[in-house]
């Protein structure tokens, strides 16, 4: 048990692997980061997907556009064609990213319609290309992020051909989202629930390809859990729970990293209030797409309706000042 061990030992034991948040589409854009980078100084951070056609014809620098603070950070994109995947990453890696990760796990029509994300897994050779051809032009790590399967993909084989002409590119680092995306009948949301997680095949891949790294992703919501996946993998991937819960990744941080000067909950609003101030003075950031992120701050604390409610109601009204954050926060 977790409880018998000092923070310190866990900490030494588990500080070389990678744990990170997930990148979740709208959910963790900039100011998401900047604030779960204030509650863990250590994770790593994802960007949301970014398709490389947003890169290559849109506004590039907006897309891109990151703070000091959130680094190590590291670019998803969503993308197939070799050279704009090679084009992308320069870019990424040219605005400061640390890794560039590809998405072969997002199952949604938008996704699949454009030839990628999930649907990549269907052809490994174009994925072992485009990333040789992004690790030909950047020095940062080029990573995957792909699913265990798709539809009825026979199990194991499937993965293990995926993963075996991927690393063909020299790329050794495939986070593995622990279940198949069903790419008919069911809504991205669906996908991220119904479909079962299978860590055993995440172990399997493992034995088979003991060079590469492998952490793993889907349903980890409590310290155990991460330990125990910390314990087979070589590292976790954490989505939901943290933005929901975000102060979770605080436990993250003091379990497996051993910080013991983290800051606290005022702190951390004290210096989102300086972060919106800044952003609204350098972009017109409105206040209310900082402070969304930050609902769940208060989870399973008495005084958290208040909370939610204050940040739902004021943080829309052109009058409100953020400041009001102190103001409404339970104490
Ligand atoms: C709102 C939302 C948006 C997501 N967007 C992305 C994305 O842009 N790229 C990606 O690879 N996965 C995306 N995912 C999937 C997560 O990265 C993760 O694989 C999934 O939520 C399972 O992990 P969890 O059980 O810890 O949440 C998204 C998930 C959520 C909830």
């Amino acid at each position: 048990m977790l409880n018998d061990l000092k923070f310190q030992e866990v900490a030494e034991r588990f500080m070389q692997k990678h744990i990170s948040v997930a990148p979740m589409l709208d959910w963790t854009d900039r100011h998401c980061r900047y604030f779960h980078r204030l509650i863990a100084p250590s994770v790593w951070l994802y960007t949301e997907m970014v398709t490389t056609g947003a890169l290559m014809h849109g506004d590039m620098r907006r897309f891109l556009r990151h703070s000091d603070e959130e680094h190590p950070v590291a670019l998803q994109l969503g993308g197939s064609d070799t050279s704009d995947l090679a084009a992308c990453a320069k870019m990424g890696e040219e605005a400061g990213y640390d890794e560039i990760n590809l998405n072969c796990g997002c199952p949604s029509n938008r996704v699949q319609s454009g030839s990628f994300g999930a649907c990549l897994m269907n052809t490994p050779d174009i994925v072992r290309d485009g990333v040789k051809a992004m690790r030909d032009v950047v020095d940062v790590p080029v990573t995957i992020k792909s699913r265990i399967g798709i539809d009825d993909s026979p199990e194991y084989t499937f993965l293990e051909d995926f993963v075996g002409t991927v690393a063909e590119s020299g790329c050794d680092t495939f986070i593995i989202h622990a279940r198949k995306a069903w790419l008919q009948g069911l809504s991205p949301k669906e996908n991220r629930d119904i479909p079962p997680l299978q860590y055993d095949v995440v172990e399997r891949i493992k034995d088979t390809f003991p060079d590469l790294k492998f952490p793993v992703n889907g349903g980890i919501r409590t310290i155990e859990d991460t330990k125990e996946k910390l314990e087979l993998f070589d590292g976790v991937m954490i989505g939901r729970e943290v933005y929901q819960n975000p102060w979770f990744l605080r436990e993250v941080e003091k379990t497996f990293y051993g910080a013991n000067d983290l800051l606290g909950k005022e702190e951390i609003i004290e210096k989102m209030i300086s972060y919106i101030k800044k952003q609204h003075e350098l972009y017109e950031t409105p206040m209310k797409s900082i402070t969304r992120h930050m609902i769940g701050l208060f989870q399973g604390v008495a005084g958290a309706r208040g909370w939610r409610q204050g940040i739902s109601t004021l943080a829309h009204k052109p009058e409100t000042q953020p400041e009001f954050l102190l103001d409404i926060m339970p104490r």
